[in-house]
């Protein structure tokens, strides 16, 4: 961008906006699927140890080109980059473990003893075409546990994603497993893989043709069909791994097997980020179609070290939220309504109506939920209106009660009511709303 402002192009007023594509608004129906699951990442992360962490939605392009990889399909094709005037390049965070590390090196975060374990929740973005699970802007929870190399810890990572889901109320879910390597086993792995491909190295897609010389692993998750059939018959990396990697991924499993989770051993799960280096694994729900990983993870043992950090290694995993709901509507899980109002107060006669904004206000510093309308409507419709909210009493408040200092309660769904003083309202509303 030069120091010139760009004038900002009008748009004609018949042009109707509308959402960003592979973009959704979240309506109030639905927001009781993400309480459910935003309030057990805050209970279940914290119940092992994880502390919140927020990081911002914009970082350094080059974060991301690092750590991910810059010849990934999330760095290459799908990062929303913002080009600043002095000439600084900033990204949508497409996911955040990148940025998680950065701010833990940045606040020196590596100084506290022990595993350092962190979880956090919000949006991501990625410029993919949109498909059912999958969007533009998409909701992340996830955790990370640094500074522990012990398959426990791995253990510990993938069970906690075992136990969110199974807390969220879904049954019907597998967790894949693979390993990776450490660098060691990852050299002789490439080389083996480029002794495979290059056979075939002409019937590859033009991209992976590049990938050969500039990241052979990336050709494993490409998904045009001309290499897949080739990928298929690829080498494993199991047969690459040195025994240390192979003792580590036998400990893990053993310590799975303590906890009775149940996993998969997959040789083909191969992650599309370059960060990743032994156990990887995904949680995958069998009916969400082509995109049903609910979550992914792994160790990421060198990456800090990567970015100057000190040599700690790592691992943690994020949910896909929208998938995680999509799984939770296929297996008509029960989730509970949120609190909604429980009283509509009507007042009849614009006289009335200062007295009746008041009680609101003392109901609500009750912790009562309640609402009116403001709109001086008929009795009639009021009821109408409170009827389509669902609220479980109806006061009144006209001439009359108003003289008796009291108010109409009315029970909306046995269609009974009370002359109720005003001085006894609050306790009156409280002990019915305890018996219903
Ligand atoms: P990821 O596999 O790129 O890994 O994403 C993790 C999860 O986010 C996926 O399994 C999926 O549920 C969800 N997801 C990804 N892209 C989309 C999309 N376009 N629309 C909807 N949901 C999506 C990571 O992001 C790593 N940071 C995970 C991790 C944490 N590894 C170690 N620590």
């Amino acid at each position: 961008m030069t120091g010139k402002k760009k004038a900002v192009k009008k748009l004609p007023a018949s042009v109707k906006i509308k959402a960003v594509r592979g973009m959704s608004d979240i309506l109030p129906e639905e927001m009781k699927f993400w309480r459910h699951l935003e309030n057990l990442a805050h209970y279940l992360f914290r119940l092992y140890g994880y502390k919140e962490i927020r990081q911002p939605l914009l970082e350094e392009t080059g974060l991301f080109a690092r750590s991910i990889g810059d010849d990934t399909e999330i760095v290459k094709k799908e990062m929303y980059i913002i080009k600043e005037k002095e000439g600084e390049n900033l990204s949508l965070r497409p996911e955040a473990t990148a940025s998680l590390v950065r701010a833990f090196l940045e606040h020196s975060l590596y100084r506290e003893s022990g595993i350092k374990r962190y979880y956090y929740l919000g949006p991501m973005f990625r410029r993919e075409r949109p498909q059912a699970g999958r969007k533009r802007q998409f909701h992340q929870v996830g955790v990370e546990a640094i500074g522990s190399g012990h398959p426990a810890l791995d253990a510990e990572v993938i069970s906690l994603a075992g136990r969110f889901l199974i807390e969220a109320g879904i049954k019907n879910f597998e967790i894949q497993l693979n390993h990776l390597g450490c660098q060691d086993c990852r050299k002789k792995y490439i080389k083996v893989l480029k002794d495979y491909f290059k056979t075939f190295q002409r019937a590859l897609c033009p991209d992976c043709q590049r990938r050969f010389d500039t990241n052979p692993l990336r050709i494993l998750d490409c998904k045009k069909e001309a290499c897949q059939a080739l990928i298929k018959s690829a080498p494993k990396v199991s047969n690459s791994l040195c025994l240390r990697c192979r003792e580590h991924f036998i400990q893990v499993q053993k310590f799975l097997e303590s906890l009775e989770i149940d996993f998969r051993l997959n040789a083909r799960l191969v992650r599309g980020l370059d960060y990743y280096t032994g156990v990887v694994f995904e949680l995958i729900h069998p009916e969400l179609g082509a995109q049903n990983a609910l979550a992914a993870g792994g160790r990421y043992d060198n990456l800090i070290e990567k970015f100057g950090g000190p040599s700690l290694p790592a691992t943690g995993f994020s949910f896909g939220l929208e998938r995680v709901i999509m799984a939770l509507k296929k297996e008509e899980v029960p989730v509970a309504e949120l609190a909604e109002t429980e009283i509509f107060l009507i007042v009849l006669g614009e006289a009335n109506f200062g007295e009746g904004f008041k009680i609101l206000q003392t109901l609500r510093g009750e912790k009562l939920k309640g609402e009116m309308d403001f709109e001086n409507k008929s009795l009639k419709a009021c009821l109408r209106q409170a009827n389509k909210i669902g609220v479980k009493f109806v006061l009144i408040l006209g001439d009359e009660e108003r003289q008796k200092q009291s108010i109409m309660v009315k029970d909306m769904a046995g269609g009974e009511q009370k002359l109720v003083r005003i001085e006894k309202l609050t306790e009156f509303l409280k002990k019915l709303l305890k018996k219903s």
